[in-house]
């Protein structure tokens, strides 16, 4: 069996994503071992995951940078002293620069709330409700240098409910959400995949 994928997960919230990818990534034939969990702010819930985990964190605040490219330079050693195969941000709440992405582009993960191109940014749920869909979702996609913009890998549909809140749909939402990182991550380090434009081919 060939070594598991390198993982760094960047989050900023309480990380329910990075919990199931954990909790996928203790079994060996899963194809992929979480190295290191990054946040942009302390005291975030998910950081308490990675370190019942074991796993090595580390924290990088925009606000400790005298300006957004220094962060982004910053961020960019930081992750790279993990030497990952792939990195996910799974809710990390922060574009990342040109360094970064020079760095990691191509293998720089999201995992977004909506079913893009439709209600990009930190709103989806809240955006898809006040917009009346009918179906809503979650989208993994490679990150590139616009907002939810990057190829696809996959999307997973939910119903919207008549009496939908915001909650409710936001927590059906990442239901779907976690299932389908924790298949595709699992997937895209087992059997491969490449960018063609802008689809993404597995295996
Ligand atoms: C996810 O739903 C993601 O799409 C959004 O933020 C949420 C993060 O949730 N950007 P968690 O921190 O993994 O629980």
């Amino acid at each position: 069996m060939s070594s598991p994928q390198r993982v760094v997960v960047l989050i900023s919230g309480g990380g329910s994503n990075l919990a199931a990818l954990l909790a996928a990534a203790r079994d060996p034939v899963y194809g992929a071992e979480v190295v290191a969990v990054g946040a942009d702010r302390s005291g975030c819930a998910g950081l308490d995951h990675a370190a019942d985990a074991e796993i090595p964190t580390f924290v990088e605040r925009v606000g400790d940078h005298p300006d957004r490219e220094a962060w982004d330079r910053a961020l960019t050693v930081r992750v790279s002293e993990h030497a990952p195969d792939l990195v996910i941000s799974a809710g990390f709440l922060k574009l990342v620069g040109p360094h970064f992405l020079a760095a990691f582009g191509g293998r720089y993960l999201n995992t977004h709330n909506a079913l893009l191109p439709s209600f990009p940014g930190i709103h989806g749920p809240r955006d898809a409700l006040a917009y009346g869909v009918k179906v809503a979702g979650a989208t993994l996609f490679v990150v590139d240098d616009g907002v939810d913009t990057g190829a696809i890998i996959a999307q997973v549909a939910v119903p919207v409910l008549d009496d939908d809140t915001e909650k409710s749909l936001t927590t059906r939402i990442k239901v779907a959400e976690r299932a389908q990182l924790v298949e595709y991550v699992g997937r895209l380090a087992r059997e491969g995949w490449r960018l063609e434009g802008r689809r993404v081919i597995i295996g």
